[in-house]
């Protein structure tokens, strides 16, 4: 996905508020220091900066970010590999939470995953993470699996949960 290849997405606020506009892109360098701030902001137990210096130019990895007006308001990272697409992070900045951003990086990662034969999106998340698991489920996903410990910082468990991709949407348009 190129620089120039992001999308506009409305939204009308139940107020009736002027409409906001989204734009979906990929992240470049120069992303770095929101990044991080939109994943200090979102998550309890962040990731350092270095982190994402790192994956910014590591070739397997992308981050999908959504921007609104002059703010990132949003990110999801993920990698590919033979068998599959892992989403290694997603978070909303607080400010923009419940108004279908993740929703929109994830349905756009279903809809580009089969391109190369891609058949399933895995990730992690933590067992105490109702909200993300609800999202997850929304989407398509299910549990496959738990991974006891497996965060560094609480020892908490980890759900592994997967979305198969269907014959039928592989056979839509923007199937691969
Ligand atoms: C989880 C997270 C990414 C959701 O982002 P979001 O853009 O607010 O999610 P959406 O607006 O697309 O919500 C889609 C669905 O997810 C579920 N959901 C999202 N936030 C929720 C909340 N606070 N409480 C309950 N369900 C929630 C709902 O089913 C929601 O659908 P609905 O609004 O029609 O009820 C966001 O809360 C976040 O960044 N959390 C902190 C970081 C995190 O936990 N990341 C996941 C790591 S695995």
């Amino acid at each position: 996905m190129g620089e120039n290849s992001g999308r506009n997405r409305s939204v009308e606020s139940a107020t009736g508020a002027p409409k906001r506009r989204w734009r979906v892109r990929e992240a470049h360098k120069d992303d770095v220091d929101a990044l991080h701030l939109l994943e200090t902001r979102g998550h309890s137990s962040p990731w350092p900066r270095e982190a994402f210096e790192e994956e910014l130019v590591d070739e397997h990895t992308k981050i999908w970010v959504i921007e609104s007006g002059a703010r990132l308001a949003a990110m999801m990272v993920f990698w590919r590999t033979p068998a599959q697409v892992e989403v290694l992070d997603i978070v909303v900045d607080p400010d923009f939470q419940r108004q279908g951003m993740a929703t929109v990086l994830l349905e756009m990662l279903i809809a580009v995953a089969p391109t190369g034969g891609i058949r399933r999106i895995a990730l992690e998340v933590r067992v105490s993470n109702d909200r993300a698991q609800k999202l997850y489920r929304k989407l398509g996903f299910v549990r496959a699996g738990r991974r006891p410990d497996y965060y560094e910082d609480n020892g908490e468990d980890a759900f592994v949960m997967v979305r198969t991709i269907t014959d039928e949407e592989i056979n839509l348009p923007y199937g691969g």
